[in-house]
């Protein structure tokens, strides 16, 4: 239906935050409409109001009477890997902790061990369905991260086995590097082949939009994350963060210095890094299901709104932390493990999750963005938030077409 123009009817409410990024109090200012109707052309939202107002039109789509929310953004996966994680989760619920595995060898080196084997196509493969499974949750657009890489021409193969399940997949997908875990000899080399080698080839091959580096005592330290990040700027990509996952060790200030677009994690944040994202633009990513599954304190969700931190939700989507395949679940889960309001957790869902991966053209049911929204089973979207283990979404709409 791209390209025709249809109005959307018998919205019970049509529910949306403010067009771009929204901060601290301003995440609760959400607009709800009552007997509402959307009208969409060529893919785009051309107006929304009460169904009594409506513009006259050739064709009506009428969607039964239900709530209509913004598609969801998914800023935050790893969705692309091989192998399974599954002996790791055993001995976590017996007590190893993750850091525990990593150092051993386990964990995300498991992965990168089970990934390199596999081709591009092989990983395309592997990768669509979890995107489908995104999608079908409401994610209609999903950030992918590489990271599961030995060397070089591995995070290039993993970037490019997202773009083909990217090829073949409704939704958008934004694609990211990541800088996972350094080899564990010859780091310092591998630091500067990523600034001088790895970079420049995937900003020159469009490979990525953004550079993300996992800043942690297991990981990058805070002077080799300050490297990467500038040769990321030097060659016109993004910048992101993995951050203060266990330990605060400065990588929240530094992203918020470089002016990245989103830290992502912050569980182990404190007031410091808090009072550093809401004197910021860059926006507090936070991840429920990682909370959930590897049972670490839940980041402080609560307290960055109330300082006035611009804050997202994301899956994090990967075998070793989060086995979340459901963007909706995210944001029911920040709800209870952070503390954000049913309203707010639907704006760092939507436009504050769009603005993690440097989007504003999404998240909003306003003129002028993508007609990518929801039509829930409920009349309430408060369900949305609610709902644990069902979804309450009925049905998908990217660029006004219904999957
Ligand atoms: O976001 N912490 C680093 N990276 C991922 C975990 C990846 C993995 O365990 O495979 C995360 O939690
Ligand atoms: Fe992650």
């Amino acid at each position: 239906m791209t390209g025709a123009e249809t109005l959307f009817t018998n919205i019970c409410q049509l529910v949306t935050p403010g067009v771009g990024v929204q901060r601290g109090a301003a995440m609760r200012d959400l607009t709800v409409i009552p007997d509402a109707a959307m009208l969409v052309s060529g893919g785009v939202i051309h107006w929304v109001g009460p169904r009594a107002e409506a513009p006259g039109t050739a064709q009506e789509h009428d969607l039964s009477g239900v709530a209509v929310v913004p598609g969801l953004t998914d800023p935050h996966t790893h969705a692309v890997w091989a192998g399974d994680r599954l002996a790791d989760f055993e001995a976590r619920v017996q007590g190893v902790p993750y850091e525990e595995i990593l150092a051993r060898g386990g964990g995300i080196r498991s992965t990168t061990k089970a990934t390199s084997v596999r081709t591009e196509s092989e990983l395309a493969a592997l990768t669509l369905p979890r995107l489908e499974a995104l999608l079908r949750s409401g994610a209609t657009t999903i950030e992918i991260k590489s990271g599961y890489g030995h060397d070089f021409d591995e995070e290039i193969k993993i970037l490019q086995a997202s773009y083909f399940a990217e090829t073949e997949f409704i939704g958008s997908v934004v694609r990211t590097l990541l800088l996972h875990v350094p080899p564990v000899e010859g780091r310092k080399d591998y630091v500067r082949g990523v600034c001088e080698q790895l970079i420049p080839e995937v900003a020159s091959e469009n490979l990525a939009a953004a550079v993300d580096v996992f800043t942690e005592r297991e990981a990058f330290t805070v002077e080799e994350t300050r490297a990467i990040l500038q040769a990321a700027k030097t060659h016109g990509l993004q910048t992101k963060l993995h951050a203060d996952q266990f330990h605060a060790i400065g990588g929240t200030e530094l992203a918020c210095e470089l002016g990245a677009l989103s830290v992502d994690h912050l569980e182990a944040s404190g007031p410091a890094q808090i009072a550093a994202l809401a004197a910021s633009n860059t926006v507090a990513t936070i991840l429920p299901g990682v909370t959930l599954h590897l049972g670490l304190p839940a980041a402080p969700g609560r307290a960055l709104i109330d300082a006035g931190a611009a804050v997202a939700v994301g899956t994090d989507l990967n075998p070793g932390s989060s086995p979340l395949f459901s963007a909706q679940l995210a944001l029911a889960l920040a709800v209870r493990l952070c503390r954000l309001t049913p309203a707010e957790a639907l704006t760092a869902c939507t436009v504050n999750a769009a603005a993690a991966l440097g989007l504003s053209d999404r998240g909003a049911l306003a003129p002028g963005q993508r007609a990518d929204f929801l039509a829930l089973h409920s009349h309430d979207w408060r369900d949305l938030p609610y709902t644990l283990g069902a979804s309450p979404v009925r049905s998908v709409f990217v660029s006004g077409t219904e999957l």
